[in-house]
């Protein structure tokens, strides 16, 4: 059967990434759906702790099970779970893959409940993500304010005594739109060193946007005010799927500034738009054709379903 594991393995083969990319309403959700099954590339949708909660149990499970009928290839994927609880809950309601996230517990602490969630998830045949590290950045649920870069031998350790499927590393990327204050930089080193002691694991990387400045642009000149936002450059982003073993690439950010910069202009530009089909469609069109892109330049998925 072609589920995640056989996807995640073929990405390990043919060195490209699965986007993991989130949603929080129908639209977003439109827009993954749309550019990965045009590019006929497999994909995991995912929804954060408080997109969940925003959207409602019953919502991302009706959403999901449009998205496996027009792209069999998409998996759902709930993304830096804090909690055994919340785990357990996606893996009960039909979740494909849970990450536990409990980077800022201590080293022995997150072996223990990235254990417990990998115990019960295993049973029902759901993958398991736990990251060792902690990525920087600020988003509701998610916060570190510095980095605290994965050492090797701790992700090794953490691998093995927890039986994790992927390994989420910190290796420079941050959440949200400032993630560089000077050039973009990744420890492509420490990801070596990683690989060394861990060969042909599926690693994933977090903060993955490369936030666009054209988006940026447009946000800001209509209406909006963000500042010294950078992301990661897509020549890193390449390197680490050509040469590397990063499987998995979320993205989160650039679906919203594509979708919010591009709505916000439509209500500039036209305001007498009562219609909420006209603004969002426009957004959900400029998310679409972003990720577009992404698929086929950075993340080399296209045509691999
Ligand atoms: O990695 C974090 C995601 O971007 C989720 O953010 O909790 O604001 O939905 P959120
Ligand atoms: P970005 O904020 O760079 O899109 O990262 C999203 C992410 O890591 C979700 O887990
Ligand atoms: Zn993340």
């Amino acid at each position: 059967m072609k589920d995640l594991r056989f996807y995640l393995n073929k990405a390990l083969k043919y060195h490209f990434a699965l986007g993991a990319f989130n949603f929080c309403n129908m639209e977003s959700l439109q827009a993954i759906i749309n550019a990965t099954a045009k590019t006929k590339s497999p994909a995991i949708i995912a929804v954060s702790e408080s997109a969940f909660s925003y959207m409602g149990a019953d919502f991302v499970i009706a959403l999901a099970k449009v998205e496996k009928k027009q792209n069999p290839a998409l998996f759902l994927h709930l993304d830096h779970g804090k909690t055994y609880e919340i785990c357990k809950k996606a893996v009960d309601i039909g979740f494909d893959s849970v990450m536990i996230d409990a980077s800022m517990l201590d080293f022995k602490d997150n072996v223990r409940l990235t254990k417990k969630v990998v115990n019960y998830a295993h049973k029902k045949g759901v993958l398991v993500e736990g990251e060792i590290g902690q990525i920087k950045g600020v988003e509701d649920n998610v916060q570190s304010k510095d980095h605290v870069y994965t050492s090797p031998n701790e992700a090794f350790k953490f691998v093995k005594q927890t039986g994790v499927d992927m390994l989420a590393v910190a290796i420079g990327t941050s959440h949200g739109v400032n993630k560089y204050s000077k050039n973009p930089t990744l420890k492509l080193d420490i990801l070596t060193q990683i690989e060394n002691l861990l060969p042909c694991f599926p690693l994933v990387l977090h903060g993955a946007s490369t936030v666009e400045p054209a988006l940026i642009e447009t946000f800001n000149n209509y209406g909006g005010n963000l500042d010294k936002a950078k992301g990661v450059s897509e020549q890193l982003l390449l390197q680490a799927v050509l040469q590397h073993n990063i499987v998995k690439i979320n993205t989160d950010t650039d679906i919203r500034l594509s979708f919010t910069s591009q709505t916000r202009k439509e209500l500039t530009l036209n305001k007498k738009e009562i219609d909420p089909r006209k603004y969002l469609g426009k957004g959900r069109n400029m998310a679409e054709q972003i990720l577009t892109y992404k698929i086929n330049n950075i993340f080399k998925s296209a045509g691999k379903r």
